[in-house]
């Protein structure tokens, strides 16, 4: 296994974590968003492995923001990471997987790719992108046996400590890694040999649901913001469904008078 990453000692240390438990790894420094990195990247693989049979495509960098608020800087930085990383990688992985005889793309998309939340601009423009481009890739890809699918975590803490709670989450609870690392191993099994071009959505039912308030398991965790959320709602409610009120008695009575 490779791993390719901007940070060299987290990089090391999860290489060196892998070959401690058995396996094959080795990290080489590449910032994804840089085209030349990268074409040093297939050249090392090229040279020592012959290229990737699988390419997961998981970068992220990212910047709060509205369209009103975020920099021009910062919207090019995000797309720049998860966007033309995953088209420059997979340009690169592409001759190599055919002339292979096929092999397997995976990219790591998000929930925040078909629902908003304030100040994601870039975040949800890039992962929707991707989402796209798995699409794309998949039918460019299909003639020629390499097969690109997508995943699309909700909430998952990147900590050792469990999984808190979340009232959003009709499972009730934050995600785990091993939850989404699970799924991107089998997209890239032969388990999912026939499939191609899909985004799966690990979110323990995040985007399956309107989040209701009431539900049990949400009553302890319900945020103030929620809390404010809901009581604004009852009130637009009460408003849109109050019964319309009648003209004052006294104009009425001018107008039949005149
Ligand atoms: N954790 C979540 O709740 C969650 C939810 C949905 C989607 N995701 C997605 O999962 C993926 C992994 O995220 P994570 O939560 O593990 O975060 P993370 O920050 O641990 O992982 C992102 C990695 O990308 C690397 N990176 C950033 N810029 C880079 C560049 N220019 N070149 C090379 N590497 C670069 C970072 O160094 C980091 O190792 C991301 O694509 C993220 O959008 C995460």
């Amino acid at each position: 296994m490779i791993i390719a990453d901007i940070l060299a000692e987290q990089g090391t240390q999860v290489a060196e974590e892998i070959c401690r438990r058995g396996g094959a790894a080795r990290f080489i420094h590449t910032d994804v968003s840089r085209h030349a990195d990268i074409a040093n990247l297939f050249e090392n693989l090229r040279k020592t492995h012959g290229g990737p049979d699988i390419l997961v495509n998981n970068a992220y960098w990212s910047a709060r923001g509205s369209v009103e608020t975020l920099s021009e800087e910062d919207w090019d930085r995000g797309m720049d990471t998860m966007v033309k990383s995953v088209f420059l990688m997979s340009k690169y992985a592409f001759p190599v997987m055919r002339n292979r005889g096929g092999g397997v793309i995976i990219n790591v998309s998000s929930v925040h790719a078909r629902v908003a939340w304030p100040e994601y601009a870039v975040y949800s423009a890039a992962k929707a992108a991707i989402e796209s481009l798995t699409r794309q890739m998949a039918v460019d890809g299909g003639p020629i046996g390499i097969r690109v699918n997508c995943v699309a975590p909700g909430s998952i803490p990147i900590t050792d400590q469990p999984p808190g709670q979340d009232w959003r989450v009709p499972m009730g609870r934050r995600g785990k890694p091993q939850e989404v690392a699970g799924v991107i191993r089998f997209l890239a099994s032969d388990e999912a040999a026939y499939m191609t071009g899909q985004t799966l959505t690990i979110d323990g039912g995040m985007t399956a649901t309107l989040a209701q308030p009431t539900a049990p398991h949400s009553q302890a965790g319900i945020s103030s913001f929620s809390r404010r959320a809901v009581h604004s709602w009852i009130q637009s409610a009460r408003r849109i469904f109050a019964p319309p009120r009648r003209s004052p008695a006294k104009s009425y009575d001018n107008q039949q008078g005149s």
